[in-house]
């Protein structure tokens, strides 16, 4: 079946929600598929610059969102407006120029002016919260930190066909990140944060009855394995990733004794004989000829009846505009990794001697793309 929601599973996900923390995080990954938050229009008495300039000075809104995230301001905001005198003090900033950042945030709807000096929480900015299902705040941190020092070297990348990650920090992005524990931690708990999003979209569209082991390769922090192995009770599983990514992991005892963590080079080889090997954000990290090697080695390890579930975002062939073609910049500056489209991975995965049997989008961007060898 392909479809956003598929009924066996929302069965599943719904029994279980009830019973646990887990009906927090589905209900905002819901509301906020069914009643985006939309800015309310502004009374700017201001002519508006041309698009193009508000465009170009993106950055100033990416830097003032993430400055707020770094200094915590919506965790101060969570029992209710402050006054910026108060939040300067503890953040230790300086009074007048944290409310300068305040008013803007305020002006385009991340926080909410109440009166002269004090400030609250926008549904927008809530997730800027750390501890809240649906927490985006480790993932502004990296993003401000690492991301956006890579691309402010956008120009080398397109000029050269380079990643420049290098040229900004002096290695490659996974040795830095192995090398510099800080960020790191980062990193993983930003990656973490997108993978919360994702995890009830994708149990939500696909049935994992059936499969009695499953590797994520790459898997990080291991929330999206985990979420898994919460509703099929049946079902163990591995989390493989460089070893870095470990320290951090929150395992539920529930599925403590079915899920193991073992570090490894996913371009030598991943565990043996699992029925599905998960990829979630990996293969759009890297060119085309090192993605065929991990996916190679998801081939040669599988067993019998094995598959690949690979989570990405596909690009439209369309000249429609899509939050993937902006993310495959980002891709091609990090890690020279990239977005693709639905025939590139079909491409991709047949020179791992794959076959692509279905696509399943699900209700965050990404799609869930599974294939079985050939
Ligand atoms: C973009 S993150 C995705 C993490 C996780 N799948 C998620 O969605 O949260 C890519 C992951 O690949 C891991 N990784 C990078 N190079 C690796 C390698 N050579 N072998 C194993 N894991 C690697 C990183 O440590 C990181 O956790």
């Amino acid at each position: 079946m392909v479809a956003r929601i598929a009924l066996r599973p929302f069965l599943r996900v719904l029994n279980r929600a009830r019973r646990t923390r887990s009906w927090e995080e589905l209900k905002s990954l819901l509301v906020d598929r069914i009643f985006p938050v939309r800015t309310s229009g502004s009374k700017d008495p201001n002519p508006l610059p041309p698009r193009l300039f508000q465009m170009a000075t993106g950055y100033w809104i990416s830097q003032a969102i993430y400055v707020a995230a770094k200094l915590g301001i919506a965790d101060l905001l969570e029992d209710g407006p402050q006054s910026s005198a108060m939040l300067a003090a503890a953040t230790q900033s300086d009074a007048p120029s944290l409310y300068r950042l305040l008013r803007a945030l305020s002006s385009i709807g991340v926080l909410s002016q109440v009166d002269g000096d004090r400030f609250s929480l926008s549904r927008l900015g809530s997730p800027l919260r750390s501890n809240v299902p649906g927490s985006l705040r480790a993932i502004v941190i990296t993003i401000g930190e690492i991301h956006y020092q890579a691309c402010g070297e956008l120009l080398h990348s397109v000029q050269t066909g380079a990643p420049v990650f290098n040229q900004a920090f002096g290695t490659n992005l996974f040795e830095y990140l192995q090398q510099n524990t800080e960020a790191a931690g980062a990193f993983n708990r930003g990656m973490t944060n997108l993978a919360c999003l994702l995890a009830h979209a994708v149990v939500l569209a696909y049935d994992f009855s059936g499969i009695t082991s499953i590797v994520d390769v790459g898997g990080g922090e291991g929330e999206l394995l985990t979420k898994i192995l919460e509703l099929y009770p049946e079902t163990s599983g591995i989390v493989f990733d460089l070893g870095n990514t470990f320290g951090s992991s929150e395992r539920t005892v529930s599925t403590a004794e079915r899920c193991s963590y073992v570090a490894g080079n996913f371009f030598d080889s991943v565990p043996e004989k699992a029925d599905a090997y998960l990829l979630c954000g990996v293969i759009h990290d890297w060119s085309d000829d090192r993605a065929v090697v991990i996916l190679k080695n998801c081939r040669k390890a599988m067993a019998q009846n094995g598959r690949v579930l690979i989570l990405e975002m596909i690009v439209p062939t369309a000249r429609s505009a899509s939050f993937s073609k902006i993310l495959d910049l980002n891709m091609m500056v990090m890690n020279g990794g990239r977005e693709r489209t639905k025939s590139e991975f079909h491409a991709l995965l047949a020179a791992a001697d794959l076959r692509v049997t279905r696509i399943v989008s699900t209700l965050a961007p990404q799609s869930i793309i599974e294939a079985i060898p050939k």
